[in-house]
């Protein structure tokens, strides 16, 4: 472990993790998704032993929480999001609807007739619209739901857009969230009103991912994040949490402003290039 001139924590890691090897939970498919940073969670999970809540504040796929849901680590996990086309899929699985949701994925004909009525359906209802995120989800190119991302039309390995869609895999997903449900809730709503109401709660711990400050604008329909407010709401939090963020200086300055902790850890891209992110947290005894 290095310490810089500020005094700030900096950890190397070096392994890339083999996401092959970690359970897939989430139904979806979300780009900027932590699966990667699943191993390094779980080792963080175990240092918040005794926490009464998990966090996931900009949850997009949630694999984070999910992880920490179905693998007991809290007692109870609290999910947000803004976007209301993701928020639809979170509530219809955790509420009655999901067995609904559950039977038109297992019967959907995958054709692209079929996907553009759904798609194209004015006025949904909650249940219609997850039916409709989860589908244009699989078959946008990267899984990119923000406006302008299109529906593939080679799909991979030539097999066109339907190559992502699949249906029982994902159906088998959300039912097994429904069945923890107990152990989850999910706010549709703003990250920092959540981090602000329990920013307090020494028994809440929070992971904390939001939209990057370089890549966001292209991925998300929320991009636009005032950055420096959440450094300030973190380096208020009372209890444990785990931030994750672009390597980049004007996110390590930020993070030397408010005398953060933080340490990069390498991922490997859907491209296969091996790029470091940052983790800033309480503390990195848990590495
Ligand atoms: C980096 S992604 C999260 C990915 C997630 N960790 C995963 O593994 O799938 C950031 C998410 O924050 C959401 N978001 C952006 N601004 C938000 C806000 N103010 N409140 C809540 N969610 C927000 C975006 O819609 C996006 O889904």
């Amino acid at each position: 472990m290095q310490t810089d001139l500020f005094g700030n924590t900096i950890v190397e890691t070096s392994k890339v993790i083999n996401v092959s090897s970690v359970p897939q939970r989430s139904p979806f498919r979300y780009p900027g998704g932590k699966t990667w940073l699943v191993p390094q969670a779980r080792k963080w999970f175990k240092s918040c032993i005794g926490d009464k809540l998990l966090i996931e504040p900009f949850c997009g796929g949630g694999i984070i929480g999910l992880t920490a849901a179905f693998e007991l680590y809290f007692p109870h996990i609290l999910f947000s999001e803004i976007d209301k086309d993701i928020a639809a899929v979170w509530k219809t699985m955790l509420n009655d609807d999901c067995n609904w949701l559950v039977k038109q994925i297992y019967s959907f004909e995958p054709t692209r007739d079929n996907l553009i009525s759904i798609i194209d359906k004015p006025e949904k209802d909650c249940k219609e619209l997850a039916l409709a995120t989860i589908l244009r989800n699989r078959t946008c190119h990267g899984g990119i739901l923000a406006k302008g991302s299109g529906l593939m039309k080679k799909g991979e390995n030539g097999k066109g857009m339907f190559s992502r869609w699949y249906s029982s895999t994902i159906a088998k997903r959300i039912e097994a969230i429904h069945q923890y449900s107990s152990r989850m809730s999910f706010i549709e709503g703003d990250a920092f009103d959540v981090i602000q109401q329990h920013m307090d709660d020494s028994d809440t711990a929070f992971f904390i991912d939001p939209p990057y400050t370089i890549a966001g604008k292209r991925l998300y329909t929320h991009f636009d994040i005032d950055h420096h407010k959440l450094f300030d709401l973190v380096s208020n939090i009372k209890g444990h949490y785990m931030l994750t963020y672009d390597n980049v200086e004007d996110v390590r300055k930020m993070a030397k402003q408010h005398r953060l902790q933080y340490c990069t850890i390498p991922m490997q891209t859907t491209h296969l290039i091996v790029k470091k992110e940052l983790i800033i947290s309480d503390n990195f005894d848990w590495l």
